[in-house]
């Protein structure tokens, strides 16, 4: 058994650093994710007037809040990379926080859609300017006073309804959010903890998302548990038998995240959760996983968004299951840091698998031919990730065209998947 511990939660990192920037106090954040997104939310926050450290100095980060007025409009744009949670997040914050900037960012980031954010935060009030193609970035957004609304989300979507409710929270005002499909809630709980009444309820087949108003947020203790998107990678090495077993530990198991744990028992996976505990408002555990014989899956948009990161290690794991797997509500997939609807179905022909893009999803046949080829990413980190994984199985020969782009989130990747090739 490999033991492999994964770094902090990319979602839980962004949204403590900008809870935190906003509290009145220090916030402490231990075993941030120091990846290449998060230190774009953290530049971001140090050009509105916030004092964040370099991440990568120390496993504790302390963030000085400046409070829910105290941030300032900067001069220069807010350049977030290829971060779309620091850009669609912190475009709430903004509108919020009373102050004006202006959003850009890398061509990934510039090609991806923002009026599913621009729209609510329009009839809360702000504005928002587009300085050139419609709907892409860059985008001046100008906070101020803003007003109450009722939104129902059109895709679902955490960033969507994150924005909505830190825009609220920021500026003071009520607000209702309802999704047809839960999204994460690591939004919701932080700003619980920060003190904002929120509270999330089904109504009929309606999730009703409500927050109350607040004049401050207060500072956070937050340790950041492993990010389960990262740990499905090698959850899924195990199972292709890249080695006989693997453990990640302290994985946060927040059950709007963790859909994949789901298909994977439908799939016949050897998967086991042990230690499960709650820290810091989220629930942990260690989960293990053995070498197993899979089975194909049909799934759909009930299950995806708890799952929408690991549907590109789904597929590569549905390449090596005992027949045809259907993946469909998915067409969220399309809008990621590259179509990866598309990168995944060339990728996977590029190496000798049958499978077919659909509007909303693919169709992979199970394959148990040796699999070879080079893959392009597309600059794509979870792309590069779940082919990289499925060239770690015995016999198979994948490179990947852009080993460097797995720093957005997952910076030790390589590292890690070279543990597991040495004890194959
Ligand atoms: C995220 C939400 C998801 C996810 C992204 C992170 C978040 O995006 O794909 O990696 O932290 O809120 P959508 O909300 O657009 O589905």
């Amino acid at each position: 058994m490999i033991e492999i511990r994964v770094p902090g939660d990319k979602s839980i990192s962004h949204r403590a650093l900008m809870i935190g920037a906003l509290a009145n106090g220090t916030t402490r954040v231990r075993d941030i994710l120091t990846a290449a997104d998060v230190r774009s939310t953290a530049s971001v926050l140090r050009s509105l007037g916030a004092t964040v450290p370099d991440l990568l100095a120390s496993r504790e980060v302390l963030v000085d809040g400046v409070g829910v007025r105290g941030f300032r409009s900067p001069d220069d744009m807010l350049d977030c990379g290829n971060s779309g949670t620091t850009c669609r997040l912190m475009m709430g914050v903004i509108a919020g926080a009373r102050v004006a900037g202006t959003f850009t960012g890398d061509a990934s980031l510039r090609s991806r859609p923002m009026r599913r954010i621009t729209d609510p935060l329009q009839q809360m009030g702000a504005r928002a300017i587009e300085l050139g193609e419609a709907g892409k970035l860059p985008i001046r957004i100008e906070g101020g006073d803003l007003r109450s609304i009722r939104y129902e989300l059109p895709h679902a979507s955490a960033q969507i309804k994150s924005a909505i409710l830190l825009a609220a929270a920021v500026n003071g005002v009520a607000v209702e959010v309802v999704e047809q499909v839960r999204s994460r809630d690591h939004t919701e709980r932080m700003l619980g903890a920060a003190g904002v009444p929120i509270a999330t309820e089904a109504k009929g087949d309606r999730i009703v998302v409500t927050l109350s108003p607040v004049d401050r947020l207060e500072a956070l203790d937050v340790i950041v548990p492993g990010d389960f998107s990262s740990a499905a990678f090698f959850l899924a090495a195990a199972l292709l038998g890249a080695c006989d077993a693997v453990r990640v530990p302290d994985v946060c198991l927040n059950d709007t995240r963790t859909g994949m744990l789901r298909v994977l028992e439908m799939m016949g996976a050897d998967v086991s959760i042990e230690n499960p505990r709650t820290v810091s408002g989220e629930p942990i555990g260690d989960v293990i996983a053995r070498h197993s014989e899979l089975r194909p899956v049909s799934i759909g948009a009930e299950i995806v968004p708890s799952m929408v990161d690991e549907i590109p290690m789904l597929a590569m794991l549905a390449a090596r299951a005992d027949g045809e797997t259907t993946i469909r509500g998915a067409g969220e997939l399309r809008v990621k840091e590259t179509d990866r609807i598309r990168a995944v179905v060339e990728g996977l022909r590029t190496i000798g698998v049958d499978a077919d893009e659909l509007e909303d999803g693919m169709v992979v046949q199970g394959t148990t031919r040796p699999l070879k080829g080079l893959v392009k990413t597309y600059a794509d980190h979870r792309i590069a990730m779940c082919f990289a994984i499925l060239g770690a199985q015995p016999g198979n020969g994948i490179v990947v065209d852009d080993p460097a782009a797995v720093d957005i989130s997952f910076p030790t990747f390589w590292t890690s998947l070279e543990r597991i090739r040495a004890a194959a």
